[in-house]
């Protein structure tokens, strides 16, 4: 690790080296400064972690160059030194976010203490501020896959939005396309991405709970509410708020987060003063917000206001070519986590999973290979391992549109029976041909027995005696 570096800045000549050969001696690199002019001139040049300030200095005061390094390098850590240990000197550094003071004649051994403690708050708002950089690479774009033209064009939608002053955004898609992790990828890249990102899913509360966890609440207005309590939007003063599941909102909120939207303002459950805040709302609905506004169910003044700029997510099944794209990406997430090494999937597995509909979106194509990456340990995924929802779909590319290779022998009873009836009936039928015994049915049946075991749960046929 390379020296940690402290400046030291004091007219007094024999202060700083007295201070100055004690610091080196505990092996810190340090430079001094006699007044404010070389101080800036040195902490604009060099990495500084450090800065142990005299209070008075010639040219400036200590304190103006401690608010200077605040604003300007909020990650050094400033130590005060107070030559006449008056109380106002050094209670107005510490308000202004000095590290700590030490009076002068400077204790050395005191002074060796108090700069480790400085020295690791460097570091740790050094790595705290490497986390939120890092945090908000992987909450940003990187982890929004998709080349397809339709999810391309909401990437350039999204960095328009980050750079943008605009603070109404509404993302519309079906469930599971990822209108979450947009809400996310527009708070981490836009500059608000130090600043809070709060989650609220509308439908999960009644309208009153909804009310004050939004807007928060004054002492004494309801039963509970034995102490004030600031609410979301207040929390997340200059950051962004993301109203999920938007279209549940009741009539009486609606009414409420129209205003909030329209200036700014709200007042507490049972508070009179309005409270100002500026906050980013991003709404999100899998519900067609349009057709509530013509039954009545949503407000029409409020859907166009949220409506200002409007992010339609594509069904997974609209995008078809980013599917093999994101297999690879859940595969690389999969293999990290469960320490496996699946590279691939067959070209027939791959065919499947291309030409399938996916009804529940990315969550499903996520789901069904996690579920996959937990029961198999394959170095590929082929076709005998997806679910059969997904092979009994025949691809609708290629030539080879042959299902597994019992196709031919499968007489397919037409009515009401579903794939999955099919498909705990072959199981019941393999466990009764093999009374019961795991290791054989799976391999009656063409599957591992992990598999064998992850069905028969999914069906309830696991009782006592399997265990
Ligand atoms: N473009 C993408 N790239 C990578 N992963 C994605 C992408 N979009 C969604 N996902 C993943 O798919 C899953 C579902 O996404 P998300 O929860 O954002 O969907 P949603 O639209 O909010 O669903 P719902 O309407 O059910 O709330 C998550 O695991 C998410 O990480
Ligand atoms: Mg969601």
């Amino acid at each position: 690790m390379a020296r940690e570096r402290i400046l030291v800045v004091d007219d007094e000549k024999l202060i700083r080296w007295s201070v100055r050969s004690r610091l080196q001696q505990e092996g810190y690199a340090v430079e001094e400064a006699a007044d404010g002019k070389h101080a800036f001139e040195l902490l604009e040049h060099s990495d500084c972690d450090l800065l142990v300030l005299d209070y008075r200095l010639p040219d400036t005061t200590g304190i103006d160059i401690l608010e200077k390094v605040r604003a300007e390098h909020p990650e050094i850590s400033v130590l005060m030194m107070t030559a006449y240990g008056t109380v106002e000197s050094a209670v107005q550094a510490m308000k202004l976010g000095a590290f700590d003071y030490l009076t002068k004649p400077v204790n050395l051994d005191e002074l060796s203490v108090v700069v480790q403690k400085a020295l690791e708050t460097t570091r740790l708002r050094r790595e705290v501020r490497r986390l939120r950089t890092e945090q908000r690479e992987t909450h940003g774009k990187v982890r929004l896959i998709g080349t397809s033209s339709a999810m391309q064009e909401v990437l350039d939608l999204i960095d328009k939005i980050c750079v943008s002053q605009a603070t109404t955004v509404l993302i519309e898609g079906d469930s599971g396309t990822g209108k979450n992790v947009v809400a996310k990828a527009i708070h981490y890249g836009s500059p608000r991405a130090d600043r809070p990102f709060v989650n609220i899913t509308c439908s999960a509360l009644t309208e009153t709970l909804l009310e004050s966890e939004l807007f928060g609440h004054e002492r004494g207005a309801f039963t509970d509410a034995k102490t004030q309590k600031k609410g979301l939007l207040e929390v997340s003063e200059g950051g962004t708020a993301f109203l999920d599941e938007i279209g549940e909102m009741g009539p009486a909120m609606q009414a409420k987060l129209l205003r909030f939207l329209e200036e700014k303002t709200f007042k507490r459950v049972g508070g009179t003063r309005d409270i100002r805040v500026e906050v980013r709302i991003v709404a999100a609905t899998n519900r067609n917000l349009e057709q509530a506004v013509r039954e009545g169910r949503f407000r029409e003044d409020l859907y166009y206001r949220l409506k200002v700029i409007p992010i339609h997510l594509p069904s997974l099944r609209d995008r078809r070519d980013d599917v093999p794209l994101l297999v690879q990406h859940f595969l690389d997430e999969f293999n990290a986590e469960f320490r496996k090494n699946t590279n691939g999937v067959s070209r027939e597995a791959m065919e499947h999973l291309t030409a399938y509909d996916w009804p529940g979106n990315i969550r499903e194509l996520r789901n069904v290979l996690e579920r996959i990456m937990i029961l198999e340990d394959k170095e590929q995924i082929g076709l005998e391992d997806l679910p059969s929802e997904i092979v009994g779909n025949a691809p609708q590319t290629g030539e080879n549109a042959t299902v597994g290779r019992t196709r031919s022998d499968v007489v397919l009873p037409l009515g009401t029976l579903t794939l999955e009836d099919l498909e705990r009936g072959a199981i019941e039928q393999a466990l009764e041909r093999t009374s019961r015994n795991q290791v054989k049915a799976a391999k009656l049946l063409g599957i591992s027995r992990d598999t064998l075991r992850y069905r028969m749960k999914k069906f309830g046929l696991l009782d006592r005696s399997d265990d």
